[in-house]
């Protein structure tokens, strides 16, 4: 790796996060420093590139062990090529796909039914009646992907046969009654 140049607290004003929070990312794993001989941090600048990355990726919802994942693909031993920056980026393609649907869905959809449960709009009675979105599973079912054409997809259950009352006991003509 080229000498490591910048000291922790101009990454922290540059990237715009504390540095307990670079501390925190450094002992996550996600990023390294070296020490000077002074025994303090000292980045390289494509540290901001790193640390722009992760703070994008946690705002879209990556969890730390899924950024972690991806940036052990970068290699360690010298500054990523664009090559590789393209790499990590189609291994993170199809979580960000997802999320952006996710987000579509939701702005396309927040005025109308989501089929979360709560039956509180008009709409509700058309789109999910009886809270017929819960068979689906939890929360907002149609937020998170089902339509309510997956209901119809979804075999019904038999209809149970109701119980009949169960009869008195008759008491034999040679029993007698229990003492009261
Ligand atoms: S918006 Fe909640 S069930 Fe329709």
């Amino acid at each position: 790796m080229e000498s490591a140049s910048i000291p922790i607290g101009e990454v922290a004003s540059r990237a715009g996060i504390p540095a307990s929070a670079l501390r925190f990312y450094e002992a996550e794993g996600l990023i390294h420093s070296e020490r000077s001989s002074g025994g303090q941090r000292r980045f390289h600048r494509e540290i901001l590139r790193r640390l722009a990355l992760i703070r994008i990726a946690q705002r879209v919802g990556l969890t730390l062990p899924e950024i972690r994942d991806a940036l052990a693909k970068l290699p360690a031993s010298r500054t990523p090529t664009k090559a590789d920056w393209a790499q990590l980026s189609r291994s993170w393609r199809p979580r960000l796909d997802a999320q952006i649907a996710t987000l579509e869905r939701l702005r396309d959809r927040l005025t109308s039914c989501i089929g979360c449960g709560c039956l509180s709009l008009q709409a509700c009675a058309l789109y999910n009646p009886s809270d017929a979105a819960a068979t689906l599973g939890t929360g907002p079912r149609y937020l998170l992907g089902n339509d309510p054409g997956d209901l119809a997809e979804r075999v019904p259950e038999p209809p149970r046969r109701p119980r009949r009352p169960r009869r008195p006991r008759r008491r034999g003509p040679g029993r007698r009654a229990p003492p009261r």
